[in-house]
């Protein structure tokens, strides 16, 4: 192929990508996301990734699609008003509550799902708590959540999808004797269902590779680690398939218009006095280690190749008010 070809052939292929809605997020993936595909948010709790997730789907909203989140690990009215503290308006994006219910413990049979659970629009949520009686029962499993995407998605064409989470979808739903091979059945589904999904992952401090990372299409990881400054958020790409990207860390903050990914520092950053200014970096910082309270930070692994992580930041901000 001659040079120019290529070229226009990169341009399409970066035109056709999935935008994330994260500021320097798709700088990192050349782009966006190759669309029709699945891939993982991975990080340690508090790390981003629900934010991460909602920011996608309000891109996709920004640009006329059909997106739908699907929550395990919180129900409906807290996400929406966790969302609030954002000040975004989820309204238009629509939710799938499949957070199990954990008070009904009432064996019944499986009903018809799509008269038991359906798909609303957040603006529709109420902001109270759902009740336990007020849902029909349902002996939800992998099985039944897959059903419902796979009706949902022959009634209305979604083109953008995250499950949050992945962790507990295997935790709740999935028995241990078919974890591996579910998990690979419900990832075929979403390539199959031909939508961009986003599948958050929780991490814990000290990680081995999971099934789901193999067989997703590609990884950002979130990092957040202590150094003298306190909190300090990182993000990579970890994997992504067929396409070239950032392999560096970059350093992103939590701000209260969501998560923005700092520019690339310079290569060689003029040398400063530690402590110069307000919420400056060290002069020399330490390859960051995964961190929360609950673990120390020796007990953790760097998040990536020390090659892969860039100079100290010239103009590292506060961290916003996060806290763990
Ligand atoms: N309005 C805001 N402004 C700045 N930072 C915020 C705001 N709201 C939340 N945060 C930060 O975002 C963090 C939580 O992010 P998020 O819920 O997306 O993480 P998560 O990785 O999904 O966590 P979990 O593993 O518990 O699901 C909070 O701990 C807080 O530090
Ligand atoms: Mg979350």
């Amino acid at each position: 192929m001659r040079a120019d070809c290529l070229a226009c052939a990169v341009r399409k292929m970066i035109k056709e990508k999935v935008k994330t809605g994260v500021p320097g997020l798709d700088e990192m993936l050349e782009g966006g996301l190759i669309p029709a595909r699945a891939y993982i948010v991975s990080g340690t709790t508090g790390s981003g990734k629900t934010t991460l997730a909602m920011q996608f789907l309000l891109e996709g909203v920004r640009q006329g699609e059909r997106v739908v989140y699907v929550c395990l690990d919180a129900p409906p009215n807290e996400i929406k008003s966790d969302m609030r503290s954002y000040g975004w308006d989820i309204g238009r994006i629509q939710v799938f509550d499949a957070t199990p219910d954990i008070m009904s413990y009432d064996k019944t049979p499986v009903r018809d799902v799509s008269t038991e659970r359906r798909v609303i629009y957040f603006k529709d949520v109420p902001d109270t708590i759902r009740l336990t009686s007020e849902r029909s029962p349902v002996d939800m499993t992998i099985n039944t959540i897959q059903e419902i995407l796979k009706q949902e998605m022959k009634e209305r064409r979604y083109t953008r999808v995250v499950i949050d989470s992945l962790t507990s979808l295997r935790y709740f739903y999935i028995r241990t004797s078919e974890e591996n091979s579910s998990m690979m059945s419900f990832l075929r589904l979403l390539s199959d269902l031909e939508v961009t999904s986003l599948l958050t992952l929780h991490l814990p401090e000290v990680s081995k590779p999971e099934v789901e990372v193999h067989v997703a299409r590609g990884e950002i990881r979130l990092h957040k680690w202590i150094d003298g400054r306190g909190l300090v958020r990182g993000i990579t790409i970890e994997k992504y398939r067929g396409s070239s990207h950032d392999h560096r860390l970059r350093f992103m903050r939590i701000t209260p218009e969501g998560i923005v990914v700092k520019p690339v520092a310079p290569e060689k950053p003029a040398k400063r006095v530690v402590g110069e200014l307000e919420g400056e970096e060290m002069e020399e910082q330490q390859p960051p280690q995964e961190h929360s309270s609950a673990q120390p930070p020796e007990a953790a692994p760097p998040p990536s190749d020390p090659e892969d992580i860039p100079p100290p930041p010239t103009d590292m901000p506060d961290h916003g008010g996060d806290g763990i």
